[in-house]
């Protein structure tokens, strides 16, 4: 908008330096604490692999996800879309404070799951992906995420919704997750139900929920043999969903 200077100025235009624009549009990321790689022995015997997503793998998981928003099936398309923005968003750092985890089995990229620090004491789970099916890979990869949110970081409350009928069974029903009113409150994704995880909740039992679902835990301390099997990422050949 432009309205005429009260007063004579000097200059009447002005350069302004954009990176002083990007120091006002993304705000200072928190010092959030490294996830710690992890592997997780499957129900059906496979261990998958999870760990920090970098600024290497995201040309490669973006093209894969080109594919991902194109299956119409059990919402993959609006999950796929909307996980892309997510990935991109991480490097054009228009998120705020957000983890990524990938979930790799012998290289092969299989699972997805990320969130972001909203406060100090809230965490939003944003997307949770499998890409091998019947495996139980979304289960481990949401309860990764959770576990980092509620464990790790140590916030108060994680604020999850669920945009597909998989996901609300993996944890909105097997982890009995109560909801805040609606639509007072309203979740950043589309404006849906909140389902919500306290600091008493995920002590008293949902810190136990994926081992006694699966019946193991996650291992801090992946064998050597298992880095080296998921040293080089690959994304599947053939999108099987
Ligand atoms: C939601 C999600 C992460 C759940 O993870 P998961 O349980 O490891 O995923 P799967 O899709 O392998 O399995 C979920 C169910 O789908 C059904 N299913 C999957 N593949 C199937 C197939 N080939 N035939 C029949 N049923 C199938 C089964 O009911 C299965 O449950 P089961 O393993 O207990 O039998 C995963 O389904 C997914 O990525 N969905 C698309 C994206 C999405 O919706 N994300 C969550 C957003 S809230």
């Amino acid at each position: 908008m432009k309205v005429t200077p009260p007063v004579p100025v000097s200059v009447d235009k002005m350069s302004i330096d954009v990176s002083e624009i990007e120091g006002l549009l993304s705000p200072p990321p928190m010092n959030l604490p490294p996830w710690q790689d992890a592997s997780f022995l499957l129900g059906d015997g496979r261990t998958m692999f999870i760990r920090s997503m970098t600024e290497q793998d995201v040309p490669m998981l973006l093209e894969f996800m080109k594919k991902v928003m194109e299956v119409n099936k059990d919402f993959y398309d609006i999950v796929g879309v909307r996980v892309y923005g997510e990935i991109l968003a991480v490097v054009r750092k228009r998120l705020k404070d957000p983890f990524t985890l990938l979930g790799l089995i012998d290289g092969e990229f299989v699972g997805f799951a990320n969130g972001r620090i909203m406060t100090k004491d809230r965490a939003v789970s944003l997307h949770t992906m499998a890409f091998s099916r019947r495996g139980k890979v979304g289960w481990a990869m949401y309860y990764a995420k959770t576990y980092y949110a509620m464990e790790i970081v140590k916030v108060k409350e994680w604020w999850s919704t669920f945009e597909s009928y998989n996901g609300w069974r993996m944890a909105g029903l097997a982890m009995a997750q109560p909801t805040k009113p609606w639509p007072e409150y309203q979740h950043e994704l589309g404006g849906a139900k909140i389902y919500y995880v306290t600091e008493d909740s995920w002590n008293d039992s949902l810190k136990e929920w994926l081992p006694n679902y699966i019946g193991n835990q996650m291992d801090f301390n992946p064998t050597d043999e298992i880095r080296k099997a998921n040293e080089v990422m690959r994304m599947p050949e053939k999108l099987e969903l």
